[in-house]
């Protein structure tokens, strides 16, 4: 029953027309007298992909319990969640009792750009290890992790040794799970915005690898349609595959400036990542080496959503922000 409602909500995101909103309602409605899933502990809802879900969960009819280490940074929109949960995912004792009465965990949490002195095996690895155990302990009938597209077959990059040892790790548990791979977000393209609002873009190679970045707001509507599905794992991108030079020159069309573009050859890429991991720590060269290994290879996933790279730039020049 519940297959056959996401088929039909899947064939309604593809229509048009003024009884799309009356039919998409109609679904939440049904999907949620159905399901036997609704109260949510979301990990990570301070984060980019987190605010997200808060409102694609309250948008559903879910009810939402928020886990974040400083509650000052959640929405000011108080409907979007029932409860907030305050805790350091590395530290397992502030997580006792955070899964209590909670039948779906979603956890986005992991290393981007927090600069706390933790490793990506005190976060991505241990942290959610620490929020499975207490998970299971409260009887959680499902875990949603967030990991990264192609990240098993990237697992010599420090950030996916320690996101795939957890994936093992949760497909192991006997817990019902899903493991979402996405694709960049778009928050991650406004670097290559920032270099063309300076006024030239590198790119490494000849600018034609492609892939399907996707924004929060379409993955947030991925991740939540999951709940009721049986999938254990959903790669997903946005709609539009693109090289990185179409990316680039997006950026520049939002800007209104001429597009200046500098290929990279890529054993200088090589030389960089091979000087970086011999002379800094790996606090310092993990994201930088994945960022210079996923530009380095076409990244496509099975195309989502609606949002198109091009509007988001556009949006993101008029306010500066994602
Ligand atoms: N960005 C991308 O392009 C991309 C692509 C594919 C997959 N992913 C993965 O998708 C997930 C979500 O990405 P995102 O861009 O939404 O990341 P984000 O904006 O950095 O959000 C990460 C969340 O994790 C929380 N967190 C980090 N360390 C924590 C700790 N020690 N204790 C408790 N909470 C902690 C953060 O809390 P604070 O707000 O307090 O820091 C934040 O709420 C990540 O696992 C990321 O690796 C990202």
């Amino acid at each position: 029953m519940l297959r056959f409602l996401f088929l039909w909500k899947c064939s309604l995101s593809a229509c048009t027309g003024i009884r799309k909103p009356l039919l998409l309602e109609a679904y939440y409605k049904i999907i949620n007298y159905f399901s036997a899933m609704k109260r949510v502990l979301l990990a990570g809802a301070t984060g980019y992909l987190g605010k997200y879900l808060l409102t694609e969960l309250y948008n559903q009819g879910y009810s939402t319990r928020a886990l974040v280490r400083n509650p000052a940074k959640l929405p000011l929109n108080e409907k979007l969640y029932s409860s907030v949960y305050k805790a350091e995912i590395t530290k397992p004792e502030t997580l006792r009792g955070c899964c209590e009465g909670i039948d779906i965990v979603i956890s986005t949490i992991g290393i981007t750009n927090q600069k706390d002195g933790l490793t990506y095996m005190d976060v991505d690895y241990q942290g959610n290890a620490n929020l499975l155990k207490e998970a299971k302990q409260s009887g959680v009938k499902k875990f949603m992790y967030v990991s990264v597209l192609n990240g098993e077959k990237l697992r010599h990059l420090k950030i996916c040794e320690a996101k795939e040892k957890f994936v093992d790790e949760l497909e192991a548990s006997g817990i019902e799970y899903c493991i979402v791979r996405p694709n960049g977000f778009f928050s991650d393209m406004t670097e290559i915005f920032t270099m063309a609002q300076k006024g030239r873009v590198y790119l490494f190679g000849n600018g034609n690898l492609k892939a399907n970045p996707i924004h929060g707001a379409d993955l947030a509507e991925v991740c939540v349609d999951a709940i009721n599905c049986t999938d254990e794992v959903i790669e997903a991108g946005g709609p539009e595959i693109l090289s990185q030079e179409e990316i680039a020159l997006k950026a520049f069309v939002a800007l209104e400036k001429k597009p200046k573009i500098t290929y990279i050859p890529h054993w200088i890429r090589k030389s960089i990542l091979i000087a970086l991991r011999t002379f800094s720590s790996s606090k310092t060269y993990g994201p930088v080496e994945f960022f210079m290994t996923v530009l380095s290879m076409d990244m496509i996933a099975p195309v989502y959503g609606k949002y198109k790279i091009g509007d988001f730039f556009k949006e993101f020049s008029k306010v500066n922000q994602y």
